[in-house]
Formats: structure tokens, C-alpha cells, sequence
């Protein structure tokens, strides 16, 4: 089904910002697909896009494998291109204009001058901008046609061809360091692409309804595994708005949930969004499958393969099913340009894979087009409670990858006590969500304390809160000290056998935000 809503297309030449642009265009209320920058012009036309931006990349227009568009693409595409940085070079260059490596990289902070002609692009801005440069190469002889719009020192920074609608800027428009980079993206969005603005969260529930209804039929059942995760309850809410009790939900108590999480969110799944949802407990199974394992990757491996038995074992109850929900997101999707080496796959072990081959499903992944930002304001739309959707992110091993060493239900348990307060506190000060995740870890360590008259040799707990857009690099999230103070006494008063609380100032890399 062809999309019913304006598209832009970005093609990626490797930039670390190139999902920032997406978000950006989409924040306006314009969808747009990221593609590789080999995506043949056949393609990109069968999209029918009302603009083309070209992302920056790490390498030099003139090196012998810079990433290349073909001469094609600029005879066959009518709709306006804006290239960014790297996207300018070589569009400078395909043109016949002249790129140059600078001497000094021109990284940074840079004062822009807009120039007095005429220019779309910075139709309406001021003169002067503060803008973000991250590349040392630089156009130094225009293209036929072209004309410099804006300059940063006696280097060329923007130019444009109002009448080929080529613009582009050696700047980054989409990061937080150009302060007016939205209003350039709006005006080449609206003023030069035309793009209405027509991606709302009530668009994309509409049109994901009907496709989602034309792919299951009238009789097909679908099964979907939910964790009580904001992921998979928005895919499962969606599936359930198109295609009602013919979703059966299963949601399996790992025994390495949150402290009373199972039964919380089940109600939740029940009485307040009246999913077709069945509870599995199955605490004891995963324990004893966990029996004297240490080793984390061990772990992640028996709770995998556990989960896919239950889950099988239960679907398979249902009768018959054709379809698996999963609550897969973009950034998962987007193939990777990754121009230097392979890209950090660090969540492929995350996901339980092998449930759609074992139980030869088709899949249904209603999110797969929306970033997690976007999935919370969907969810926000369908009615889902702010306390899923703010919820922060919890690994399918759960606690299981929180306690170091061995897994006892009594370490379990334990560790569910301190992470309460943890939580509570963090909501109590106001300070949930300012960070991305905030957890308790449970170590393998004793350490001398003293109560009272009395010496004591008990457990330490570790608290980890980070800070991070995407999970795949985090800061410590710098926690007031009053803050620490509170959890800390009330941890060693109120939890028995825990005497001694540390705070992790590790950041991502070196270290990982699990400690497992
Ligand atoms: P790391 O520890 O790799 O974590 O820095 C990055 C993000 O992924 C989560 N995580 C997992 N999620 N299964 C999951 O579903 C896993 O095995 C797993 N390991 C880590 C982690 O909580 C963080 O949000």
C-alpha cells in the first residue's frame, strides 16, 4: 500500500547526525525515510519524495572510495535537494563546481554570514547565525548556475540554485548547536519542498489501523509477546485498535521483574487498555534453568531459550495463529551506511530471536517506521498511561543481569527491595525523567560495617542512573547529593543484609550501562 502521507527522503552517506535530520523533519510533521546513498534513482522516484536531502559522512569527496550518487540522479529527480555538509561537497562536485580540503578543520562553533541576495533557504533569518561545523573540505568554485548565500570567514558556506531547486549548506542544520537550524529545515520543507506537514500521531494510527487489517484479513489470529515495556504495549494497542480480540497478548513473569511488576502491569493490560492478554507465571521454571549459572552471556541465553518455550508452548493454546506482533523500532531498521567499519550492533543480543522461524510467523511490526519519541506520543494518543510510556527502558533478562554471580529467588527479592526505593525516590524528587534508566545492582561482595555495638559483614549494592538519547553512549547522570543521601540511609535502614551503598560514575563507553 503506497503511503497516504508527503515523503522526504534523506539518502545517508555515514553521518553520526543522519538520524538527527529524520528526527528533525519529523518533529515539523513531515514523514521521511532515511535510505543508502546506493539506493537506485528508480526507487527513489517510486516514492514520489517532495524533497531530497543529502547527509553528511565522514569521508572527502575526493578520495578514491568516497560514497557516490550517479549522474542520473541529478538529471531524473525534480524534487528540491538540500545537501548538508559532506551532501554539499559533493553535490558541488558532481556539478563541476570545485571542492577543496581546507587547512584548518573546520570543526565547531562557526559565525555565519547569510549574504544580502536573494536565498530561500534563509528566507526570513537574520544575517548573523551561530552554526555547527563538523568538516574540513569546503566549496571553492561554484557550480554553473549556483550563487554563494552564505559564508563563514572568506570560506563559502551555503549556496543554492533556485531554479534546479538545488540548495545546500556546509553547516548542520539539525543539531542543537545550530540554535536556527529548525527554521532553515522548515523553509526548505515548507517553502521550497511545499510539504503541507501531514505526519501526525492520529494520521499514523489511522493509516497503521488499515494496513495492519488489510495484511491479517477477516479471520487470521496474531499473537504478540508483551513486556511491559513502552514498546510493546503501544505495537499491541495498535494491533488491538485494527483487529480487536483476534491479538491474543501473552506476558510472562520471568521472576526478574520489578518488585510487584507482573502483577501491576498484567491489571493494567486488563482492566485499563482490555487487551486480550493471558499472564503466564513461570518464576519457578526460569530459576531453575538459571541454577548455579554465573556467566552473564550463559544467562541471557537460558532466559532466551526459556522464554521461547514457554511462549511457543502458549501460543501454541491459542490454536491458530499466522502472525507475531513486534514492537521493532527505526533506528533498528534503517540499513546502516557505516562507512567506517562495522556499526555498533550492541543490541543484538538484546532481542529474543528465533520465535517468528521456530514458530514459522509471520511478523507485524507496527512501529517499525517511528523513533521512541514518536512510539510516546502514539501511545499518548491510544490512552496509554504515562507510567508505561515514561517508563525507563528494562532488559528482557531483567534483574537477572543486576545481580552478579549466581540467581537465588532470595538475591531476587532482595535486590527488588532496593530498587523500589531507588524509584520511589526518583519520583518523589521529581527526577524520573531526567534520566534515561536507573537501576540497583546487587554485588558479589561483603564488606565490614558497623550497627549499634555491632560489626557487620553484608552485601554492598551499586546504583547506576545514566543519562543518554539512544543507549548506545550514557553519562552518569550527575544526581543531587541529597538525593544519594536518602536512598542511601533508607537502603542500609530498611533493607536487611545490605551495609554499604555505591554510586557508578562510569560513563558509555568504556563502561556499559548494565553491569552485566
Ligand atoms: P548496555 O548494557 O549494552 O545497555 O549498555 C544498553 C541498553 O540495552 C539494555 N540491555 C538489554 N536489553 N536485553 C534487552 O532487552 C538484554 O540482554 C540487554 N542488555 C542490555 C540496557 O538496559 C540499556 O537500556
Amino acid at each position: 500500500m503506497s503511503n497516504q502521507h508527503e515523503v522526504i527522503l534523506i539518502l545517508d552517506f555515514g553521518s553520526q547526525y543522519t538520524q538527527l535530520i529524520a528526527r528533525r523533519v519529523r518533529e515539523q510533521g513531515v514523514y521521511c525515510e532515511i535510505v543508502p546513498f546506493t539506493f537506485a534513482v528508480k526507487k527513489i522516484l517510486e516514492k514520489n519524495p517532495k524533497g531530497v536531502i543529502l547527509s553528511g559522512g565522514p569521508n572527502s569527496v575526493y578520495e578514491a572510495d568516497a560514497p557516490k550518487i550517479s549522474a542520473e540522479f541529478y538529471q531524473k529527480i525534480n524534487a528540491p535537494i538540500l545537501g548538508i555538509c559532506y551532501g554539499m561537497q559533493l553535490l558541488a562536485k558532481d556539478l563541476q563546481g570545485e571542492v577543496a580540503p581546507s587547512d584548518k578543520r573546520g570543526y565547531g562553533h562557526a559565525k555565519l554570514k547569510v549574504s544580502s541576495g536573494k536565498t530561500k533557504l534563509f528566507a526570513e533569518l537574520p544575517f548573523d547565525l551561530d552554526v555547527w561545523m563538523s568538516h574540513g573540505d569546503h566549496v571553492i568554485g561554484l557550480p554553473e548556475g549556483f550563487h554563494t548565500t552564505a559564508t563563514t570567514g572568506d570560506v563559502v558556506t551555503a549556496i543554492e540554485n533556485e531554479e534546479r531547486k538545488i540548495f545546500a549548506v556546509q553547516f548542520h542544520p539539525e543539531v542543537a548547536h545550530t540554535p536556527l537550524g529548525k527554521e532553515i529545515l522548515r523553509n526548505f520543507l515548507f517553502n521550497i519542498c511545499n510539504c503541507r506537514g501531514d505526519w501526525t500521531a492520529a494520521q499514523f494510527i489511522k493509516e497503521e489501523i488499515e494496513k495492519i487489517r488489510l495484511l491479517v484479513g477477516e479471520t487470521d489470529n496474531v499473537v504478540c509477546g508483551l513486556s511491559g515495556g513502552v514498546d510493546s504495549t503501544v505495537a499491541a494497542t495498535l494491533v488491538h485498535e485494527a483487529i480487536g480480540k483476534r491479538q491474543t497478548c501473552i506476558f510472562v513473569n520471568n521472576g526478574l521483574l520489578r518488585d510487584n511488576e507482573f502483577e501491576t502491569t498484567l491489571e493494567l493490560y486488563k482492566n485499563n487498555l482490555h487487551l486480550n492478554v493471558r499472564g503466564v507465571d513461570a518464576s519457578a521454571e526460569f530459576y531453575a534453568v538459571l541454577k548455579n549459572i554465573s556467566d552473564p552471556e550463559q544467562k541471557r541465553k537460558a532466559i532466551g531459550g526459556k522464554f521461547i518455550d514457554i511462549f511457543d508452548a502458549e501460543a501454541r493454546r491459542i490454536g491458530d495463529v499466522k502472525y507475531l506482533v513486534q514492537g521493532t523500532l527505526y533506528p533498528d531498521v534503517i540499513e546502516s551506511v557505516s562507512l567506517r567499519g562495522a556499526s555498533v550492533t550492541i543490541k543484538s543480543h538484546h532481542n529474543v530471536g528465533g520465535l517468528p522461524e521456530k514458530m514459522n510467523l509471520k511478523l507485524i511490526e507496527p512501529l517499525q517506521e517511528l523513533f521512541k519519541d514518536e512510539v510516546r506520543l502514539i501511545g499518548k494518543d491510544l490512552g496509554i498511561p504515562k507510567e508505561i510510556l515514561q517508563r525507563h527502558p528494562f532488559p528482557g533478562p531483567g534483574l537477572a543481569v543486576r545481580i552478579l554471580g549466581d540467581i537465588t529467588p532470595e538475591k531476587v527479592e532482595l535486590l527488588q527491595k532496593v530498587d523500589r526505593i531507588f524509584i520511589e525516590e526518583l519520583h518523589n524528587f521529581k527526577i524520573y525523567n531526567d534520566v534515561w534508566q536507573a537501576f540497583a545492582v546487587l554485588l558479589p561482595v561483603e564488606s565490614v560495617g558497623v550497627m549499634g555495638d555491632f560489626r557487620t559483614y553484608e552485601k554492598t549494592v551499586a546504583l547506576r542512573a545514566v543519562t543518554s538519547t539512544d543507549g548506545m553512549t550514557a553519562d552518569w547522570a550527575r544526581l543531587p547529593f541529597d538525593f544519594l543521601q536518602k536512598i542511601s540511609s533508607r537502603i542500609t535502614s530498611e533493607i536487611r543484609g545490605v551495609n554499604r551503598v555505591v554510586y557508578d560514575i562510569s560513563s558509555k563507553p568504556p563502561s556499559t550501562i548494565e553491569w552485566e
